[in-house]
């Protein structure tokens, strides 16, 4: 048997018009511009720029689009209402491809409450708007708003109609998002049966939403059963629940395309950086685990998860990340992490350590990663560095805590051990470090005096590792010390000891020039 063609399935993207409509979302016409181009180099079909009705900086936007915009076809929704029409058709001026998106509600509840119409005013309506649409448009869409909640018999009406009058896309709206994906494909397999057209010389469309968290499950069961477009949305934002995200679409179908026997035109490379794109400009955060385009979508923490991705990448992944343009999969040091990821990572960092400092190592990180969410590459060379440079320690930090109140003087109380027995002292000081570095004089006898104090933060994020660097002058030697930790005043406590320590040790590091 000769395999079938494989059918190309348009996609419709509405970010910029059903994903701005989501609370919160609303973008400058730059800003729609800036998010148009990338649907372009992502290379959608359609871009539905907006609504064109809804406000003068709605019109300059697309127009703004439409200058510069010039693969896709750029289109504009209206109401079946002339003055909806001829507000899109103002906006799509400049265009070189377009389309008039008309649209209006045919469920009973739709019908009934929020129109106030007969069954038969609505096709009226449908069929005048569309004729006069025609005038100014080839390309019409018709969308008979709440579709999966209306009448069968009055929908194949109301969509035989609609493609009548002339539209060249009929685009079926699970508007609530409450169909489940046997009954929505079974939806799309009546009207074709209905209109035999649809899919064929009028393009049939959906456009889903996830109330129900079945957006783009409904989009695939109607890709199955015919639908050859798809309305979405980058990272699924819109009203409420969201739309179908376009991302998982467009995986879903080249991912299974063993069963889903379809294509689409996107440019999978830039699906990674559209996602980012677009959060960064409605300041709608992707969520961790979203399919696709979330951060940990290709992250992997546990250790017999981590042992399998190094051996082999598909024992636990299903997309090559590299295609969606992601550099790699992410091993995420954490608490869960193993010995061959752990081993892993140090090799990719450059660092050597035999078996016996590895195992020392690995022992210092599953401590830190009880105490920080995520272990990131420099804290792992911190704890190496750290683990290497080591010298005695002759005075080791076994507790301190800072009593502080606004308008008087903090003071420490430090226990250091020494030789096996501990000791203990309190001061105050001009800061919370300053006291703690006179109460380890008072216990060490040692004095010393600070001529350079630094702290950066070594990680990223707020469970952050700090480190402070000091130099200390002990009679007449100066020495550096460091010391990390992600408590401040600890790494202050350490760095400094490190220093005392290496004087103990006699580690000179420079002798400092008589005055
Ligand atoms: O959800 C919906 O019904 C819509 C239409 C305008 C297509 O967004
Ligand atoms: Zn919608």
């Amino acid at each position: 048997m000769k395999p079938q063609k494989r059918r190309k399935i348009f996609i419709f993207d509405t970010t910029l018009r059903d994903g701005e409509q989501c609370p919160g979302a609303s973008l400058t016409p730059d800003e729609k511009l800036e998010i148009a181009k990338q649907l372009e180099r992502l290379n959608v079909d359609i871009i539905e720029a907006g609504f064109p009705i809804a406000s003068p900086g709605e019109v300059e936007a697309i127009q703004k689009i439409s200058k510069v915009v010039k693969r896709p076809v750029i289109c504009g929704l209206a109401r079946m209402v002339p003055k909806d029409i001829d507000a899109v058709r103002e906006a799509l001026r400049f265009a070189q491809k377009k389309r008039l998106h008309v649209f209006l509600a045919t469920s009973k509840i739709h019908r009934e409450f929020k129109l106030r119409k007969e069954k038969s005013e609505i096709l009226k309506l449908s069929v005048q708007n569309i004729k006069y649409g025609k005038k100014f448009f080839d390309d019409i869409e018709f969308s008979p708003e709440d579709a999966a909640r209306t009448e069968r018999n009055f929908l194949v009406q109301a969509v035989q109609a609609g493609v009548e009058a002339g539209a060249t896309t009929v685009n079926i709206p699970d508007t609530v998002g409450y169909s489940m994906p046997e009954e929505f494909g079974d939806l799309i397999a009546l009207l074709i049966k209905k209109i035999p057209a649809l899919g064929k010389s009028v393009n049939l469309s959906v456009h889903c939403h996830n109330d129900l968290g079945l957006a783009v499950a409904n989009s695939l069961e109607a890709v199955r059963n015919g639908a050859n477009q798809v309305e979405c949305t980058v990272n699924g934002i819109g009203e409420r629940a969201g739309n179908a995200s376009m991302e998982e679409i467009v995986m879903a179908i080249d991912t299974r395309r063993d069963l889903m026997n379809a294509y689409t035109d996107i440019h999978l490379k830039e699906i990674t950086k559209s996602s980012r794109l677009v959060s960064h400009l409605t300041g709608l955060v992707v969520q961790p685990n979203k399919a696709i385009v979330g951060r940990n979508a290709f992250a992997h923490e546990s250790g017999i998860h981590q042992d399998g991705i190094l051996k082999m990448r598909q024992t636990y992944e299903i997309i090559d990340p590299a295609r969606i343009g992601l550099k790699g999969s992410e091993i995420v040091m954490g608490k869960h992490s193993g010995r061959h990821a752990f081993r892993e990572r140090l090799r990719k960092l450059g660092i050597k350590l035999n078996a016996a400092q590895l195992d020392e190592a690995f022992e210092r990180f599953k401590g830190l990663s009880d105490q920080k969410k995520y272990v990131f590459d420099q804290d792992l060379e911190a704890i190496v560095e750290d683990q290497l440079g080591r010298i005695p320690e002759t005075w080791h930090l076994e507790y301190f805590k800072i009593s502080s109140e606004s308008g008087s003087r903090p003071e420490a109380t430090l226990r250091l051990k020494h030789k096996g027995k501990v000791s203990s002292s309190d001061s105050d000081g001009d800061g919370p470090v300053d006291a703690c570095y006179r109460a380890i004089e008072k216990i060490t006898g040692m004095k010393g005096r600070l001529s350079h104090y630094g702290i950066q933060s070594v990680t990223s994020g707020k469970d952050a590792l700090g480190e402070v660097n000091v130099k200390v002058t002990f009679g007449n030697r100066e020495v550096s010390g460091r010391g990390t930790s992600t408590d401040v005043i600890e790494a202050s406590i350490k760095a400094y000891l490190f220093a005392l320590n290496k004087v103990c040790a006699h580690i000179e590091q420079k002798p400092v020039s008589p005055i």
